[in-house]
């Protein structure tokens, strides 16, 4: 059977692509290659795993060898590559890993499809990224596909760098490759380092919820099943060669969502209103933290047919009743590891 590589599935954007193409596509064997780092967990993905056409295998896209073997050994018609360090903050203090992973993951599977396709026919490399790549916005105007790369965090740097290469091998192998750059996504499954599940767990805990700075930079919010559906149309539907920006439409500053988050926390936990509210504490700002971020998806609108689902409030609403309904996936993943990266993080 043809196998569609998605890397880094058992992550949180990963796993929701991973379920929508292993439930949609029975023609195809989905073969979820992750490492599991501290992000990547197969209880994501529980009520798929012994679905006849998935299949898991852990790897890492650093390991040229091993990327080589797994295409040798597989009939890999098509990857949608997302394995990679996502969290800004980490990569402030451990940049190396993110030039590794992000950069050098993503060349070596660049490699592999170039030298294994012997047509590129009916093939295809989507590499999912972020619109973090363009940089800072003032108070007005909206990232669009031709807007200038201008990176300006160790991580935002390495996934501009993975997208030129892409780009590069398209330019200069012919390889049919697709990219999309999106903007903040939420929902189950996302690791509590980003700020949604942090104040989420947070807040469960009766624990302060750090806001950056003022709470006053902007991100455009997209619940994560809605970036998924993007994801299949693009890969099922976008033009070879081609970036789609992929956004909510939907900005918020970080202090209004966050008292959003606490006006539902307090309803879902039957707490007096202001409960959360009261836990909200300003903290030192992230070195160089990006202003504001807003994306133009008219292009993929327009040519795709795309639109998200949720408004704001009705995905938050889903979100915190999915963090409430498993406090047990919470809890796994806050205990270990997780308690020293916070209270390096945060000083507490
Ligand atoms: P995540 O950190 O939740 O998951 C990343 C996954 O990649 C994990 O399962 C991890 O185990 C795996 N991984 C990491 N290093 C690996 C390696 N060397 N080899 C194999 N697997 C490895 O990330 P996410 O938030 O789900 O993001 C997925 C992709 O989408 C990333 O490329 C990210 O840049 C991009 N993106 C994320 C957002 C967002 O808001 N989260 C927005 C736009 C784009
Ligand atoms: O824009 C897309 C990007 O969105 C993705 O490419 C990244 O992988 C993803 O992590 C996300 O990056 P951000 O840095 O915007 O997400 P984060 O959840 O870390 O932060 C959102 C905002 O909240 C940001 O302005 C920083 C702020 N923040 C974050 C944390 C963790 C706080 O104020 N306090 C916190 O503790």
């Amino acid at each position: 059977m043809k196998t569609i590589l998605i890397t880094g599935g058992a992550g949180f954007i990963g796993s929701h692509v991973v379920r929508l193409f292993v439930n949609k596509y029975n023609e195809y064997n989905v073969l979820n290659l992750d490492a599991l780092t501290y992000a990547g967990n197969l209880e994501n993905l529980k009520d798929i795993e012994k679905a006849p056409n998935y299949s898991f295998v852990k790897g890492d896209i650093t390991d040229q060898h091993f990327i080589d073997k797994l295409f040798k050994d597989n009939d890999i018609v098509g990857v949608v590559h997302l394995a990679a360090e996502s969290h800004v903050d980490r990569s402030i203090t451990d940049p190396l890993s993110f030039i590794r992973t992000n950069i050098t993951g993503t060349m070596n599977l660049l490699n592999a499809c170039k030298d294994h396709w012997s047509s590129f026919e009916g093939r295809r490399f989507y590499h999912i990224s972020t619109d973090e790549v363009y940089g800072s916005l003032g108070e007005t105007g909206l990232f669009t596909e031709k807007t200038p790369y201008d990176p300006k965090s160790p991580y935002s740097a390495s996934k501009a760098s993975s997208d030129h290469l892409v780009r590069a091998y398209h330019n200069t192998y012919g390889l049919p490759v697709v990219i999309t750059n999106c903007s903040n996504n939420y929902g189950p499954n996302q690791f509590p380092e980003k700020l949604i599940p942090l104040s989420i767990n947070n807040l469960r805990n009766e624990k302060e919820i750090p806001i950056y700075g003022k709470g006053e930079n902007v991100r455009d919010w997209l619940y994560v099943e809605d970036h998924a559906l993007a994801i299949d149309l693009v890969y099922h539907k976008g033009k070879t060669g081609e970036t789609y920006n992929i956004g909510g439409n939907n900005e918020w500053t970080n202090i209004d969502l966050i008292r959003l988050l606490c006006k539902i926390m307090d309803e879902k936990l039957d707490r007096k209103k202001g409960t959360s509210a009261s836990l909200i504490t300003f903290v030192k700002d992230r070195a160089g933290h990006d202003k504001r971020y807003a994306i133009d998806s008219s292009k993929i609108k327009r040519e795709l047919g795309w639109t998200p689902s949720l408004t704001f409030e009705e995905g938050l609403e889903k979100t915190v009743v999915w963090y409430l309904e498993n406090v047990e996936w919470l809890e796994n993943v806050t205990s270990g590891a997780y308690i020293s990266y916070y209270a390096e993080m945060y000083n507490r």
